[in-house]
């Protein structure tokens, strides 16, 4: 096949684990006599600095002609006080609006090797193999009216949580054919106690279960859900939910996995007509400012995402289990950055990267 990727490392430790992961790209697209070809474009606080613009026009077009694109991370503390238009995340969430990948997959699994890493009880959280698919493009990251208005000298703030019935129906589509082809199980979580989108979002997803015979839906309560990820992770196959809910359960699902460094994920849209599915694949985790331009990032998260857009996109399975195993290798072996806590002296996020090569 030939494979057009687009890469955007962004900000702070985005740069290093893109890098790594571009060179996992490179040497599993050669085992496997896959062509490449690697476009890298700006995006988030790199792109204000040197355009002005977090997601630049010529960022946009790149990606919306690759097949698929490798994020890295976006946010530099630097914005941290500026409005919501004006900050690095606004080129992240644009740029998945234009993409149009409403679907993300957040897969959370423990590895038998992080099982320590984890400040929870091994036993607790041992065999967890669950996906958390998170609606990405609408909700209360979108919605309008938004903004900060102030009237006769008093402030307030106003922020609106919108769903159409075929936003949340498409979504839960995609989550109960993940379940059909895995153990079965949908948990939708919503907030339908006191959500109107709650309420919408628990009709049509129950309208829908009628389709997916062999699946058993579920529903519960977000704050429920919360605590039940860390009492009894083992119950969950796959979540579905809306946007913000699903921005917050999936770093708690990183706990689980021992860091969120580990965590990759897929942010999937409709099919091309080529047959390739338009996707979005980034690291879970942000830039982490505190530790970027150390070499010290955990890079398997963005690993895990070359494997998914290997998967998803491409639908090269063996290529992406290859990924996948050679990662499982390095964790075996204890070759782990000092997210991961090992006995031994921690690994380099270049050295990490390294190992995965030489697994694959
Ligand atoms: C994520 C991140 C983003 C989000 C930020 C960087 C805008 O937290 O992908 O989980 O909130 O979607
Ligand atoms: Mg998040």
């Amino acid at each position: 096949m030939h494979l057009k990727v687009l890469t955007l490392p962004g900000d702070g430790i985005g740069v290093e684990v893109t890098r790594e992961a571009v060179r996992v790209l490179e040497t599993v697209a050669r085992k496997f006599s896959h062509t490449l070809a690697i476009r890298e474009a700006l995006l988030g606080g790199v792109a204000i600095h040197k355009t002005g613009n977090p997601l630049p026009p010529e960022t946009e077009a790149l990606a919306i002609e690759a097949d698929a694109t490798l994020m890295g991370a976006v946010g530099l503390p630097e914005f941290d006080n500026a409005p919501p238009e004006k900050r690095p995340e606004k080129g992240l969430l644009a740029l998945r609006k234009c993409l149009g990948v409403f679907a993300n997959l957040r897969p959370v699994r423990t590895s038998k090797a992080l099982l320590d890493s984890s400040p929870l009880k091994n036993h607790l959280i041992e065999g967890t193999d669950l996906i958390i698919v998170r609606e990405l493009t609408g909700g209360i990251y979108y919605g309008s009216p938004r903004g900060i208005l102030e009237t006769d000298g008093r402030v307030s703030a106003i922020n609106t949580m919108h769903y159409t019935r075929e936003e949340i129906e498409r979504v839960c589509r995609v989550s109960f054919q993940l379940a059909r082809n895995r153990r079965g199980k949908l948990t939708s979580v919503d907030k339908s106690n006191v959500l109107e989108c709650s309420q919408l979002w628990r009709r049509v997803v129950t309208e829908l279960a009628t389709e997916f015979p062999g699946v058993t839906l579920d529903h519960l309560l977000v704050d429920n859900c919360a605590m039940q990820l860390v009492l009894n992770p083992r119950r969950f196959d796959v979540l579905v939910m809306e946007n913000m809910f699903g921005d917050i359960l999936s770093d708690e699902g990183a706990v689980l996995a021992g860091s969120i460094g580990m965590l990759p994920s897929a942010s999937i849209g409709d099919r091309r007509p080529s047959g390739v599915w338009v996707g979005l694949f980034e690291p879970v985790h942000g830039s982490a400012p505190d530790i970027a331009g150390q070499n010290k990032a955990n890079p398997l998260g963005a690993i895990g995402s070359v494997a998914a857009m290997l998967e998803y996109s491409f639908g090269l399975t063996q290529e992406a289990a290859a990924v996948n195993n050679a990662i499982e290798a390095v964790l075996n072996a204890g070759k782990v950055t000092a997210d991961l806590k090992p006995a031994g002296p921690p690994l380099t996020t270049v050295e990490v990267g390294q190992a995965v090569c030489e697994a694959l």
